[in-house]
């Protein structure tokens, strides 16, 4: 991946079509993947010209009675280049497993999608290097390496306004390129991502001081401004 990679993860925001249009517009930037809630996808596809769109989740069969699902099949349908799989809110709130990440992964990747694998720690004082290698070494599998995005989100920093130290965050980078060298042939080659709660003032050091190569970005990514300014930040490096 040569330039940084910035994708905002809008959760489950915002509450209108308008409003997503608009936010939308604030992101249009070559390298921005903008991610918002399913209802939405469409209407941000036809706005937008030069970012590039991608699902917060999707299920892991492409077709059949799974109600309330979500098949990759439909987000290629819908121009999706990317989808996020295994964040933590899905872990913790609707008991993703990694192995159910695996197989998310592995139809993402069938789907010719992009798939970015979220990974962290649980406990900021535990060091967490455990949990960070399980999740990623059994979410990503026998699968190629190279063709998916890690993002590096510790627990402790999503949506708290406590962003993790830069250098505390390099350390972990560095633990995970190990991770994916040891582990996967090429597996250097994989594009690793910082997240939680990056903002105008502290994105461009997470790229340039600890050398991630791209930013997960949350509640910034939904102001306008602030994700104007993160945009600009990081592409002037
Ligand atoms: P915040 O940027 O709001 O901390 O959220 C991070 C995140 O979970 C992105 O996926």
């Amino acid at each position: 991946m040569e330039n940084p990679l910035i994708v905002a993860n809008w959760k489950m925001n915002p509450q209108t079509t308008e409003e997503a249009k608009t936010i939308a517009l604030s992101s249009d930037r070559k390298g921005v993947v903008i991610c918002p809630p399913f209802a939405f996808i469409k209407s941000v596809k036809e706005r937008v010209k030069k970012a590039e769109i991608g699902a917060q989740n999707c299920f892991s069969e492409k077709k059949g009675a799974f109600t309330g699902e979500t098949s990759p099949v439909m987000l290629k349908k819908l121009g999706c280049r990317y989808v996020i799989i295994g964040h933590s809110e899905r872990r913790e709130y609707f008991g993703e497993n990694n192995n159910l990440i695996n197989k998310k992964i592995k139809v993402v990747l069938k789907e010719g999608l992009t798939p970015i694998l979220c990974i962290g720690e649980m406990k900021k004082d535990t060091g967490g290097m455990d949990d960070i290698k399980e999740q990623l070494v059994e979410g990503v599998g026998d699968l190629q390496v190279k063709k998916i995005i890690i993002a590096y989100e510790p627990i402790f920093a999503i949506g708290t306004n406590l962003p993790c130290d830069v250098e505390e965050a390099e350390k972990k980078k560095v633990f995970i390129k190990n991770v994916l060298a040891k582990n996967y042939s090429k597996g250097e080659q994989a594009a690793v991502l910082y997240g939680g709660s990056v903002n105008s003032k502290n994105a461009s050091s997470y790229i340039k001081k600890a050398g991630f190569q791209g930013l997960l970005v949350g509640g910034a990514s939904l102001k306008i401004k602030e994700m104007k300014k993160i945009i600009e930040n990081v592409y002037s490096l």
